[in-house]
């Protein structure tokens, strides 16, 4: 028999139980990438529980036997998005098709119904070449619509120095600089990122998402650039800044765990709509890039997730050499509230 347990102390006497709770999820990523997936550690996930911004909800699926042989979390935007909800539902590659998958979700889609929510996210992923077996089976079977189909695209490092180069260069003296800060940014700059955040919520392509715009001041910003700290990552930000006005026009982010540094993680990458067409997505990304592979010479490869709708952001991918290794697509149900 199984039962659904609830995590509510994983530091202390349930530390065991989120490790073998975080591990299923690290077991679906080596069973569908192998050793190049990208699956959080537990201490990553320890971290991210503690989200203000996101409250997290977690359970195992216990064998009788003490075994884990799935797992679920709910996620619960706080600031904005209120009536969305986050379902994960996994199960241990070695115990599927025997309904614990439906198990999961029923219980993750009541949990989400409890809290209020109507707007249920969910994401399935594949390898370049392979099909979506489980989203096309399962998260259909269940109710859940494509929303949004997602590119994963990896940069083998160190990448072509003069092809960066290039890339970094300006047209002409058109009136932007790009500035590279690491592990947080000048105080005077928080405003400002937290109104690119605010801009990144909504003026990306959003498939059909039901996502609303998302509320960031100073405070925010500051939390999760804490936050990202106590993931134990590193953090370089590129800024592309307006220098007529000092302003912040666009931003992308790089993440590097230090303890496997080996994959690092790009992040948002913005630039806002009335400062488009100077090429800054390109010398924003050369510019973390070359950033990356001067200060983190470990760092082997830089992954990136992008919609397969967004044209220009594929086609700065390409110019860096960036290519397409993985897919993830974005499911989404709609309940009455
Ligand atoms: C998707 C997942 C959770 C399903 O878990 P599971 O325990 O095997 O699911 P169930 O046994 O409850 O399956 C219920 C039904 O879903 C469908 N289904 C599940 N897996 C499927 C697959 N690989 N291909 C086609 N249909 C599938 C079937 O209709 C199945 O009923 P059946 O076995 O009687 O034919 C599991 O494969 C998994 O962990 N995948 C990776 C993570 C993921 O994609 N999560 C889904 C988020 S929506």
């Amino acid at each position: 028999m199984v039962t659904i347990t609830l995590i509510e102390d994983p530091d202390g006497a349930q530390r065991q139980l989120f490790d073998d709770w975080a591990e299923v999820f690290a077991a679906d990523g080596r069973h569908q990438f192998g050793p190049d997936h990208t699956a959080h550690s537990a201490d990553e996930l320890r971290e991210m529980g503690r989200s203000t911004a996101r409250h997290r909800i977690a359970w195992a699926a216990v064998h009788d036997d003490g075994t884990v042989v799935g797992s679920a979390a709910l996620m619960l935007p706080q600031h904005d998005n209120l009536a969305q909800a986050l379902l994960v539902a996994v199960v241990h590659p070695d115990h599927r098709r025997r309904g614990l998958g439906t198990l999961l979700l029923t219980h993750l889609e009541e949990a989400a119904r409890a809290h209020g929510r109507s707007v249920l996210l969910s994401e399935t992923q594949w390898r370049v070449g392979a099909d979506d077996e489980f989203g096309e089976g399962f998260a259909a079977k269940h109710g859940y619509a494509v929303a949004q189909t997602v590119l994963r695209s990896s940069l083998s490092l160190p990448a072509d120095r003069a092809r960066l180069e290039a890339g970094l260069q300006a047209d002409d003296a058109d009136g932007y600089v790009v500035r590279t800060c690491w592990d947080g940014i000048p105080d005077a700059w928080l405003a400002g990122r937290a109104e690119l955040s605010r801009r990144m919520s909504t003026d990306i392509p959003m498939g059909d998402l039901r996502l609303e715009e998302e509320h960031w001041d100073e405070a925010r910003v500051r939390d999760e650039y804490e936050r990202i700290g106590r993931m134990g990552r590193r953090v370089i930000d590129a800024f592309a800044v307006h220098e007529a006005t000092g302003e912040l026009v666009g931003y992308t982010q790089v993440q590097v765990p230090r303890d496997h540094p080996e994959v690092a993680f790009q992040q948002d990458t913005l630039v806002m709509r009335e400062h488009r067409g100077h090429r800054l997505g390109l010398r924003m990304k050369a510019a973390s890039t070359l950033a990356l592979t001067e200060q983190s010479p470990e760092t082997a490869s830089v992954r990136t997730w992008n919609a397969d709708d967004n044209a220009p952001m594929l086609e700065v991918n390409r110019a860096l050499g960036f290519v397409n290794d993985g897919m993830m697509r974005e499911w989404q149900k709609v309940v009455p509230a």
